[in-house]
């Protein structure tokens, strides 16, 4: 089951297409988790685990894991675990922040990118997505924009603030419009982190955001997001969700368990191993809520409203 190999040359990191694997959550009910790397037991982790739920698998790739891992070894390891899978694995990356890191991606074999130009005014991040998107689909890769301003956790909005911060779907229609983006990640309220209370998903945003643009949308944020909120937001357009701080504690968690009981252990698989074991834990669970697998009998067991 290759991707598109649009260089030609068998050198792209991902089995299976973005925008197909996307289209297909958005028509049978179902998100597609996109899980970030940080290293070779996180990569191995997320691919083994969706294997074993014969679930489709996005590898988040922020720029900050590139610059820690390397692109060559990010691309190289990414490679491997998709080639050797049987379902779609697909190497994304994560939050771009410009025209050349995309280019230095497509080089390196990526066949898809997410711009995020929403720190920019509206026209900025319409031209500078655009652009992307020129560029990406000239050699078959796919792109993700983001509208509204996804922040973190610490960033602590007041009332007005966090209504300035929500996508307006007027310009979302605008902007899938002018740009021609494959996926669209509009900021209804989640934020990246560990939240404090529980999250304000805008739902009427989203819902009008789904009406106006057709396109498959990106829930950013999804640590911590209740389940029935997931649900929610699967039924009302939803077929792509990142997470990504849920497997760090999770990792660290079980790494921090095994040092402070045993101070004498200096054999890294002695706790890098069961480090991986709870992020397969922590993705199984995640793969089973978006209904992304096959294996369950359930993908897709999230009907989509109309309302
Ligand atoms: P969390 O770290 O909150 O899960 O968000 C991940 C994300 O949205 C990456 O783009």
């Amino acid at each position: 089951m290759m991707g598109q190999d649009h260089r030609g040359d068998g050198t792209i990191v991902s089995v299976g297409s973005f925008k197909d694997v996307l289209q297909d959550g958005l028509r049978n009910n179902y998100a597609v988790g996109q899980f970030n790397i940080n290293n070779l037991e996180w990569t191995q982790a997320i691919v083994e685990v969706a294997g074993e739920e014969d679930s489709p698998v996005i590898l988040g790739a922020s720029e900050g894991a590139i610059k820690y891992m390397g692109m060559d070894y990010m691309a190289a390891i990414a490679r491997v675990a998709a080639e050797k899978s049987k379902v779609p694995v697909i190497l994304h990356l994560d939050h771009g922040s410009s025209f050349d890191v995309v280019m230095k991606c497509i080089r390196h074999g990526w066949t898809s990118v997410m711009i995020d130009g929403s720190h920019h005014p509206l026209e900025e991040n319409i031209a500078l997505t655009r652009r992307v998107v020129e560029a990406a689909h000239s050699v078959g890769v796919h792109v993700e924009g983001e509208l509204g301003r996804i922040g973190g956790v610490e960033d602590d909005l007041s009332v007005d603030a966090r209504e300035a911060s929500l996508v307006r779907p007027e310009e979302a229609e605008l902007f899938v419009r002018e740009t021609g983006v494959d996926a669209l990640a509009p900021a209804i309220g989640s934020a990246h982190g560990h939240y404090e209370g529980k999250p304000e998903l805008a739902f009427d945003r989203l819902r009008q955001v789904r009406d106006r643009t057709g396109v498959p949308l990106v829930l950013h944020g999804g640590t911590g997001i209740p389940d029935e909120d997931i649900l929610q937001a699967i039924r009302l357009g939803v077929s792509k969700i990142n997470v990504n701080t849920e497997n760090q504690s999770a990792f660290t968690d079980a790494v921090r368990a095994i040092l402070l009981h045993d101070a004498k252990v200096y054999d890294p698989r002695k706790y890098l191993g069961p480090g991986r074991e709870a992020i397969k834990n922590a993705v199984r669970a995640k793969i089973r809520l978006f209904g992304s697998g096959a294996n369950n009998g359930q993908r897709g067991f999230a009907p989509r409203t109309t309302v």
